[in-house]
């Protein structure tokens, strides 16, 4: 792709015994809603091809694709009929394939996503169970004899109770949505065929999985009630859900999949844990475990420098315990955007941008989500478009997910670019401004935050303090400051998350600000508010 930006550093040459996972840049490509190759106004594999080049020029070094199944689309794909085939909206196992080697050849890895916790009703498995109550399939879900109440006070997280019918009036569990059972991983047969599962996908090439619900394949074995009720305003699970999360057996089948991980060279497995306490979190990644475990703080604080230095200390001292770079997240399929969490328009892009560099900075994992880049708000989606369950389910009094998975602006021709000309209508409605925000628009503009990605990832990769430095936390009031210390020079991240403009004392360069109205003049940075600059110690 043309760029009209001024030349970037060249990457520093990667330290020979480095695995590429403790600080690759992974892009989360929201498959439906990034490249419409075939005018059916769904996003599909062809067209994620198609933009690879896209990825190279950013500067990110994986994509983590997700779920690309068949699916009963109940929950955005996290509902999977068949584990080993590609869903014919997206394309086929071929283009996966021609995907995959082409992302090779560009130095990109590819990271799909798999979902052990629970399956689609609608997957073989499920419908013999629910067929016939002796069939073996039925142990490999959680079943319970008809009765008046359900089995226990267990919560759906997507609202009302965990537990739904069958026809025939038992009860069955499911911790998501009733279209997606939870699998009984106390049945062997479960994970022998997640096995196979993996090394299907490794054997054509993928450099890994992200493992959704990680902490919650087994449950605890009385399926006794639980101390408390969920609140999705929490960090994440902690004791009021003990006896759905975070059993001490799911250890196990990290343990396993490690170690068939370790057959293919250069992969790696990170999983999605959400509970609050990062010293548990931390624990999944294990040097026998998976590689990594997200750390979801900073997508769950608010805009202050308190939270936001508490969430970087307590992981970065709770995967230090283990070995384990930490993996950062400031933007999911799951979240509403930055943009609009920091307080929409003007306020919310800059503080986006500032959250930004914090992000890039530290020494780990940074997981962009596709849009990010582009400072992307939460879309308005009119409520009878909206499709996620967690809408649906909670009868409105939950905005839902929609609004963060609306299709990629590439341009600004009247689809925005996401399909082909005379396109079926986008899966999901694009808003009338979209265009503002477009790909083409942002790369012709030095400003944009499109550049100042691009740019970020530029240093990032030509400076390894950050990234790879060592990092000293620090906070003065409102001001949070990252000292990064690498092998051979230092680089300090200073964010303002205040309301006054901060004077920094300072001898040495400033590598990259966020906004153009950073001052540096004898000695000291003028950093106003909602802006983070990169210094480099002289
Ligand atoms: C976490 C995924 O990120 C989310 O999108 C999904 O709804 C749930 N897991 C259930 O699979």
């Amino acid at each position: 792709m043309a760029t009209r930006l001024a030349a970037l550093p060249s990457p520093a040459a990667p330290a020979p015994t480095q695995e590429w996972w403790r600080s690759a840049v992974v892009y989360q490509v929201y498959l439906r809603s990034f490249a419409d190759s075939d005018g059916d106004g769904i996003g599909d594999l062809a067209g994620l091809r198609s933009r690879l080049p896209y990825l190279v020029w950013l500067g990110v070094d994986a994509l983590w694709i997700n779920p690309h199944y068949p699916s009963g689309g109940a929950d955005g794909g996290y509902d999977i009929v068949d584990y080993r085939a590609v869903d014919p909206d997206y394309g086929d196992l071929a283009d996966l394939e021609a995907l995959i080697a082409d992302a090779r050849a560009l130095g990109l890895k590819v990271i799909l996503d798999v979902v052990p916790n629970h399956t689609s009703d609608q997957h073989a498995w499920f419908r013999a169970a629910l067929a016939d109550p002796d069939a073996p399939e039925a142990s490999r879900y959680h079943f319970a004899p008809a009765s008046e109440q359900p089995p226990n006070n267990w919560q759906s997280l997507f609202g009302g109770p965990a537990w739904s019918r069958t026809p025939d009036g038992r009860w069955y569990l499911h911790l998501f949505a009733p279209e997606q059972p939870d699998l009984n991983w106390r049945d062997p047969a479960v994970g022998e065929d997640f096995d196979a599962t993996l090394r299907f996908w490794l054997d054509r090439g993928v450099s890994g999985f992200r493992v959704d619900v990680a902490y919650g394949l087994v449950k605890d074995a009385g399926l006794r009630d639980n101390p408390g009720t969920y609140s999705p305003t929490l960090f994440g699970h902690g004791p009021e859900q003990a006896m759905t999360w975070n059993q001490p057996e799911v250890h196990d089948v990290w343990r396993r999949w490690r170690s068939i991980c370790d057959e293919y060279p250069d992969t790696m497995l990170v999983g999605e844990v959400c509970l609050a306490d990062l010293e548990q979190v931390a624990l999944y990644s294990r040097p026998d475990e998976l590689h990594q475990s997200f750390s979801f703080r900073l997508i769950k604080s608010g805009w202050d420098a308190a939270a936001f230095a508490d969430g970087v200390q307590t992981a970065l001292d709770a995967f230090a315990t283990v070995g384990a770079p930490v993996s950062w997240v400031l933007g999911n399929h799951d979240k509403d955007r930055q943009v609009s969490r920091f307080g929409g328009g003007a306020l919310g892009t800059a503080r986006a941008r500032a959250a930004a560099l914090l992000m890039l900075s530290l020494p780990g994992s940074p997981y962009l989500y596709a849009g990010d880049e582009l400072a992307l708000p939460q879309a308005v989606v009119p409520d009878e478009s909206k499709l996620d369950p967690i809408f649906h389910r909670s009868g409105g009094a939950r905005a839902g997910r929609d609004g963060c998975r609306v299709p990629m602006p590439w341009n600004d021709s009247a689809g925005v670019g996401f399909s082909p000309d005379g396109a079926a209508d986008p899966w999901l409605p694009i808003p009338a401004d979209w265009a503002q925000h477009a790909v083409s628009r942002q790369t012709r503009d030095g400003g944009s935050t499109l550049t100042l990605y691009r740019r970020a990832l530029a240093l990032r990769a030509a400076h390894p303090a950050l990234g790879s430095g060592t990092a000293t936390v620090s906070t003065s009031g409102d001001v949070l400051t990252v000292r990064c210390a690498g092998d051979d020079e230092t680089v300090t991240c200073v964010l303002n998350m205040g309301t006054d403009t901060a004077l920094v004392p300072h001898a040495g360069t400033v590598l990259l600000a966020s906004s153009t109205h950073v001052r540096s003049a004898h000695g000291t940075v003028a950093l106003p508010a909602d802006t983070a600059v990169w210094l480099l110690e002289d």
